[in-house]
């Protein structure tokens, strides 16, 4: 790579981050959902969405310039394709969430900065409500999509739908996956845990949304310190390596599994071994792990914060070490996520 290259490289990544920011100004002010299904003038659009005109007519056309949005005589609109990405938040194309994850990292890298020099922690409530919306958003539609139609039919032995089926979603975030679940199992009752506050109210008021909160409740704690159950199944979704004791997390889950019940672990699909320069997912997860992930989890205290990168002989070494005899790689495919099935 020469110096021109990179440079390259980097102001494309200045470009990008920035037009994250503008997409970001669009969902924040309603103006895609103005747009959709219909063509508008800068006016138009500053009555509708009731912003001002100057500024709606620039934000136009920086849209159109970027390959965003479409451009006819003054007017434009939200093509159908970038619609059901930025906007149809349960669709299987959803990644809108990117821009308000994006503006989470932003917003918190001073702090960052600031504990590389002092080795401290900054807690998961810290990243706030923009960074738990990104990560909501972001996983929300394989929850949706293929979490009880492709992930648990790969289980081996595990039946959600016999009457009196319990599941305990540990690390559930504002709810998505318990809900998913709930929702896939009329019968079904699922208890989420997470450590964060603000996510368990969100999930609380999510579950009632959704019409299932007599069958999902959440509570807020450490998932190495439960006590009740006993459950069919154990989730944890790109939270074990958020978490500061996961041995002891996933001895807990074992202790409360039912007879013939298992744990399922879905978290960050990344090599086997560390390899530079990694593949862009892996980039992905990487800088994730500096900017967040890291610094949440040392904030839970605890000797070693692991960081995303969670690489599969690392995840089957702590099952072992915390009891399961069976711990195995599912042959589930998909982009960001590895499965584990962990058993006896
Ligand atoms: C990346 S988020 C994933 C949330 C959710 N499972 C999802 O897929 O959207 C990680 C979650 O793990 C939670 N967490 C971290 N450490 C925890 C712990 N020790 N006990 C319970 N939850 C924890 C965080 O609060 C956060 O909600």
């Amino acid at each position: 790579m020469t110096a021109e290259l990179f440079a390259e490289r980097l102001l494309g990544a200045l470009t990008g981050a920035a037009e994250l920011h503008t997409i970001e100004l669009g969902r924040r002010l309603g103006l895609y959902p103005a747009l959709r299904g219909q063509w508008l003038t800068a006016a138009q659009l500053a009555k509708t969405a009731g912003v001002d005109e100057r500024y709606a007519r620039e934000w136009l056309e920086q849209q159109a310039a970027a390959a965003i949005l479409t451009h006819e005589d003054g007017s434009f609109t939200l093509p159908a394709h970038v619609a059901e990405v930025l906007l149809d938040e349960t669709g299987p194309n959803y990644l809108g969430a990117a821009a308000e994850f994006g503006l989470g990292l932003g917003l918190l890298t001073p702090a960052v900065i600031e504990a590389f020099r002092t080795g401290a922690g900054i807690s998961y409530a810290d990243y706030g409500v923009h960074f738990r919306h990104g990560i909501a958003g972001f996983n929300r539609p394989m929850f949706e999509h293929s979490l009880a139609a492709e992930w648990l039919p790969a289980l081996p032995g595990v039946a959600l739908d016999r009457p009196g089926a319990k599941v305990l979603d540990l690390g559930c975030g504002v709810g998505h996956s318990s809900i998913a679940l709930a929702r896939a199992y009329p019968s079904l009752t699922v208890r989420g845990v997470d450590l964060d506050e603000a996510s368990i109210a969100e999930a609380r008021r999510n579950a009632a949304a959704a019409g299932v909160a007599d069958r999902v409740t959440f509570v807020q704690g450490d998932a190495a310190s439960l006590v009740a159950g006993p459950y069919d199944l154990v989730t944890i979704f790109e939270a074990l390596h958020d978490m500061a004791e996961p041995v002891a997390v996933l001895a807990a889950a074992r202790s409360v599994l039912a007879p013939g019940g298992s744990v399922f672990v879905g978290d960050e699909r990344v090599a086997d071994t560390f390899e530079a320069p990694a593949g862009e997912i892996e980039r992905l997860q990487y800088a994730f792990s500096v900017l967040h992930c890291l610094p949440a989890t040392r904030a839970e205290g605890g000797e070693s914060a692991h960081g995303t990168i969670l690489r599969a002989p690392t995840l089957l070494a702590w099952a072992r070490e915390a009891g399961f005899t069976a711990p195995a790689v599912l042959d589930i495919p998909n982009d960001f996520w590895r499965f584990y099935h962990l058993k006896g």
